[in-house]
């Protein structure tokens, strides 16, 4: 069962079991995490790396919430073979950063992370550019779903094992303009595995 189904695209109403974190919520979060992050990087070049595009919304929140001067820059991945979500380590770079990351104090920005391979096979690509420093942000944490130990540094929230969407995170590519994270109507939606 896609969205898309027939061609029209339901509302998300239609495929939302219920709200998991709503707006003043996230919001209230990640002004505490561009608080710690502006504290930790206080001296440093800090340089956000968002990876497309679930994370984009996460991105533009947080930045604004953090008061120290940094820059950004955008890379995309993609697992292998479409509608995957576990990607047994194997990610695809489909669009690389503009800058150079050697010497930089880099800020990994992620949405979710689940088995842990796409953020492992990340960190492994940026490592060998000689980074000053290497961390991660990530905004939703699926702990019980791990498969590859990952350091994550600032965590927004540790969520259970559900398919969620909304606030950057998608449905087949929609709804990722809602400003808050829904768990998924299993009976309506069939997520990827
Ligand atoms: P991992 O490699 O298994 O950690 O998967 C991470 C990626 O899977 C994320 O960047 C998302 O693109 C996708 N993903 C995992 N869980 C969800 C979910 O609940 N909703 C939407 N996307 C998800
Ligand atoms: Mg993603």
């Amino acid at each position: 069962m896609r969205p898309t189904l027939g061609g029209t695209v339901l509302a998300y109403q239609e495929l939302l079991k219920e709200i998991l974190i709503d707006e003043e919520t996230l919001q209230e979060r990640i002004a505490a995490l561009g608080a710690e992050i502006s504290r930790d990087y206080k001296e440093k070049s800090l340089h956000l790396v968002c990876i497309l595009r679930g994370a984009v919304m996460f991105l533009t929140d947080l930045m604004r919430q953090i008061s120290i001067p940094h820059t950004i820059d955008f890379m995309a991945i993609s697992s292998y073979g479409a509608g995957i979500r576990k990607s047994h380590g194997q990610v695809r770079l489909t669009m690389d950063l503009k800058d150079d990351i050697g010497g930089r104090d880099v800020l990994l920005v992620e949405d979710i992370i689940d088995s842990g391979n796409t953020l492992s096979s990340v960190l492994e690509l940026l490592t060998v550019r000689k980074p000053a420093s290497l961390k991660v942000c990530a905004l939703l944490d699926k702990t019980e779903r791990r498969e590859v130990a990952v350091p994550i540094d600032y965590c927004g929230f540790v969520i259970p094992d559900a398919f969620v969407f909304g606030y950057g995170l998608d449905l087949d590519e929609y709804y990722r303009n809602l400003p808050f994270i829904g768990i998924v109507n299993p009976q309506r939606f069939q997520p990827p595995e």
